[in-house]
This record gives structure tokens, sequence and C-alpha cells, in this order.
């Protein structure tokens, strides 16, 4: 199975619009070594014809152009088969409006995600306007074969963060997936999203070959301190990576062959890449996604 990486940085992108914090400013100026990122969205194929899409980013028009894979073949037919969503975020769900000339669009999401997408930002009431969406229930736990052994199953990621809008529902809020090739026995677990790492969310991760994993930030305090946020990482529901219960702590005892993080915050110093955060982080035998990165397993 391949992942192909379409956007590395969280919601914003990197640098983003309006910020001109330390890592920001020195990837815009070009005057440390650091690549400009788009919003946070993979793709997965069996086949490496078929493409699925987890999450819809807002830059996925330029993320579509800029990989081969998805372009369209003939007419208006592309090998874009379906999105999966991980949540209801706009920087994973704002791209669906981008999508909206394709002739259907199947669409996978738990009932959680699917009501705060109709209800709360509207975005698939509207969507729906302009094209069929065939929306598949996503139940933690269960198995979905998506194409040519390639199947999917979500489990669900408690947190504490609120929603912003959309109902107050926990269960199926957030989920992270684990994709399994049923041919080549691979096996790649997808969480861009993670609050903490419970037992639960360990057993899920344990063993498999290639984590991509929550990078928002490197520091719980990262943004308070750059006096651009009041709320911790962690209260934002982002487990940071440093710190002694960060996720660089706890991550090397689940027997991970290849750990990579994404969804990284334009703030995270691990973006440049003479930076002392990034150098202990590969010291750690662990990566930083960047964009059109792939990934076999
Ligand atoms: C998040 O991951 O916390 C959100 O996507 C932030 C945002 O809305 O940009
Ligand atoms: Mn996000
Ligand atoms: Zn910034």
């Amino acid at each position: 199975m391949w992942l192909r990486v379409l956007g590395s940085a969280a919601g914003g992108g990197s640098p983003q619009w309006n910020c001109a914090c330390p890592v920001c400013a020195a990837i815009r100026a070009g005057t440390r070594p650091g690549r400009p990122r788009t919003q946070s969205s993979v793709a997965v194929s069996a086949d490496y014809r078929r493409w699925f899409l987890i999450n819809a980013s807002p830059d996925v028009r330029t993320q579509i152009e800029a990989f081969p894979g998805l372009h369209p073949h003939v007419d208006r037919t592309t090998p874009l088969e379906a999105v999966l969503l991980t949540d209801a975020e706009l920087d994973h769900t704002l791209g669906l409006l981008l999508l909206r000339e394709a002739q259907a669009l199947r669409l996978y999401a738990t009932p959680a995600v699917h009501k705060t997408l109709c209800d709360g930002s509207g975005i698939l009431r509207t969507l729906e306007r302009y094209c069929p969406v065939e929306w598949r229930a996503v139940v933690p736990g269960a198995e979905v074969p998506l194409a040519d052994g390639l199947s999917c199953r979500a489990f669900d990621v408690p947190t504490t963060k609120r929603a912003r809008f959309g109902p107050g529902v926990d269960h199926g809020r957030v989920v992270g997936y684990r994709l399994i090739n049923e041919r080549g026995g691979g096996t790649l677990v997808y969480l861009p999203g993670v609050q903490a790492l419970t037992p639960a969310l360990r057993a899920e991760i344990e063993g498999c070959d290639c984590l991509l994993i929550d990078g928002t930030c490197w520091r719980d305090d990262e943004l308070v301190r750059l006096g651009l946020a009041g709320k911790t990482s962690r209260e934002m529901g982002h487990l940071p990576i440093d710190g002694p219960d960060g996720s660089l702590a706890q991550l090397p005892s689940l027997g991970v062959a290849r750990t990579i993080f994404v969804h990284m915050n334009n703030t995270n110093p691990i973006l440049l890449e003479d930076a002392p955060e990034r150098r202990i982080l590969e010291d750690s035998g662990m990566e930083v996604a960047m964009d059109g990165l792939e990934v076999k397993v």
C-alpha cells in the first residue's frame, strides 16, 4: 500500500498568511532551511491507481495538481475514489466544497462528524447542492474494505476539546484510521489529531509498520509563550511532542517501525531543518513529514 502526504501542516499551513512568528518569518524570508507546507491531508492507495483521500484540506486543489497520481485520466473521471474524514475541523473538511465539480462523491465519516458537517458548519448541506454525496457511516472498530485488498478500521480518539460548532457528541467526534493491506500484510496508522495516548490508543498503534501522528506543537505552551493564544496544545486537542508525557517520550515503547509527524502548526520549530528540536526528534529515529512524501508498506 502507498501513502502520499498531500499536506503536512496544521490549519493555516506554513507559513500562515497572518503570522510573523519566528518560524513563519524564517520560512517566508528563506533565512533558515525549511519548506512551505500546505494543510493536513494524505492519500492512500493499494495499487497507486485508485486513491482515497483522508481529509480534504482547503489546499486540495493545489495538492491534487501537485500529484500526478490524482490527475484525471479522460473526460472527468479521476483516480479519486472517496474521501475519509478523521474529524469535522475546517482544515480537514473545507476542501470538500472545492471538490463540488465531482460527478459524485463518496464520503466516509462517523455519524458525529456527519452531523456536524450537516447541522454545524453546514459544509455538507452546501456541497449536496452541487453534487450527490454518498455518505458511508464509519463505525469505530469495524473493518471496511476500500479497494484491491486495502481496508481501513477507524478507532475512536477521545478528546476534551470543545467542538466549535455542531452537537456536543463525544463518541466518534475524532477518529484515527488503521489501514491494512490484505495482500501485502502491511499496516499503517494515520492519527493527525490526538490529545493523549490512552491505553486503547496505544493498542491501536502498537506494532504497526508506519505511524503518522499529530505533530502540532513541540511544547505544550508553545502558543501561550509566543503570545499567540491563551490555550495549551493539549487544551486544543493536540498532544505536544516534547516534555515528560509528550509523544517523543511515549512512542519508542510502541514498537512502530517508522514514525512520522504530520499536522505541524506553523509555530513548531521542527519545521526548521536546522532547529535543535528537529535534531532531537531525528536522533530518536523519528521523521517530520513534508508535502509530497511517499510511504510504501
Ligand atoms: C486543530 O487541529 O486544532 C484545528 O484544525 C485548528 C484550526 O481550526 O485551525
Ligand atoms: Mn487541524
Ligand atoms: Zn507562525
